[in-house]
């Protein structure tokens, strides 16, 4: 007898019969780059595709992702220089319209949609880092109230889910309380656990023009060649209250989404961040790759490793194919 695994791969029918992974849109979230003002839609130069829109636009935007099945989005604010501070006092103050995009979308669609938020101080930091900077020192501590303000804000204005983005020690914990003791315990909270310092977030800081204006952010977010810490920050924010249990980037860290999926029994969530997403549609203008086979086989790999749900620029290209019954 001989063992021929190429049996099971015959025909079209015994190929789908046998996925073992499925992607459907559910798993999807659709981040939005907002802006101040009306109809607004400026394309991000690094990110063919994605636009920086103002609120009547995005939910213009929202409304045609809804239709085609995308119901979970994530928020982020291009706030203009001159409204940026040490303190990012934007970020939670009356007058921000990220704040009022949330009140918008939800008297809009209400509970039809779920809407994630940024919580770190970097797209409203004159500094351009997550935490309040120092010298040359990003403090932690002294971060982590303003941290908060801009949670209970957030809450406030109807967003489902908080972001933490900013790897600052305790936040969860910090922000779990603060949003108890308000009577946000339904809010939940996405922990960008094992964020990287990663040079895959280029495309995204000029979105936001939020680059750090001096030094990197290697003291707050993790060393690439380092696995085992992944599981002590998880260990942490899982001890913390987290929800979910964000990895990020996604591809060049699929290993650590899996040893994330293997140890804990709570989401995974992978963020496919703005650089993989450039490099592939750049590969794909210069006709290196094909678009729509090369697109779902990497957003597959990052459910395959564990993602529960992925974060993608491409989430509404995805759905559109599925629609279009490209995804066979
Ligand atoms: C910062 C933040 C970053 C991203 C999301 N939140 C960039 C950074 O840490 O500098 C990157 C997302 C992407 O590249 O798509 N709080």
């Amino acid at each position: 007898m001989q063992r021929r695994p190429r049996r099971n791969r015959r025909t079209a029918i015994t190929r789908g019969f046998l996925k073992e992974t499925q992607l459907s849109t559910s798993n999807l979230v659709q981040p939005f780059f907002l802006a101040d003002g009306t109809k607004v839609k400026d394309e991000v130069k690094s990110m063919p595709g994605n636009f920086r829109m103002s609120i009547d636009v995005a939910v213009e935007e929202m409304r045609s992702c809804i239709e085609l099945g995308i119901r979970s989005f994530i928020l982020f604010p291009a706030v203009d220089e001159s409204l940026k501070d040490k303190r990012a006092t934007y970020g939670s103050s009356a007058n921000n319209f990220y704040l009022k995009a949330f009140e918008v979308f939800k008297s809009e669609f209400g509970d039809t949609v779920n809407l994630i938020t940024d919580v770190a101080m970097d797209p409203y930091s004159s500094d351009g880092h997550d935490g309040l900077v120092e010298g040359d020192e990003i403090l932690n501590d002294e971060t982590l109230p303003i941290l908060g303000d801009m949670a209970l804000a957030q809450a406030k204005a109807g967003a489902d889910i908080i972001g933490p983005s900013d790897m600052m020690d305790g936040r969860v914990e910090y922000i779990r309380s603060v949003l108890d003791t308000n009577g946000f315990e339904h809010v939940g909270i996405m922990s960008y656990t094992a964020k990287y310092a990663s040079a895959f977030y280029g495309p995204f800081r000029d979105a936001l023009d939020s680059a750090p204006k001096k030094g990197d952010k290697k003291t707050y977010q993790m060393d690439p060649a380092n696995k085992r810490e992944a599981l002590l920050e998880a260990e942490l924010d899982f001890s913390e209250g987290a929800d979910y249990m964000m990895v990020k980037p996604a591809l060049p860290y699929l290993d650590i989404i899996h040893v994330l999926k293997e140890n804990y029994d709570i989401p995974i969530a992978a963020y496919n961040v703005s650089g993989e997403c450039s490099m592939l549609t750049a590969a794909c203008q210069n006709g290196w790759l094909e678009f729509e086979k090369a697109m779902p086989e990497m957003l597959l790999s990052i459910k395959r490793a564990g993602a529960d749900v992925i974060i993608t620029y491409f989430a509404k290209e995805y759905a559109q194919m599925l629609k279009d019954g490209k995804l066979q």
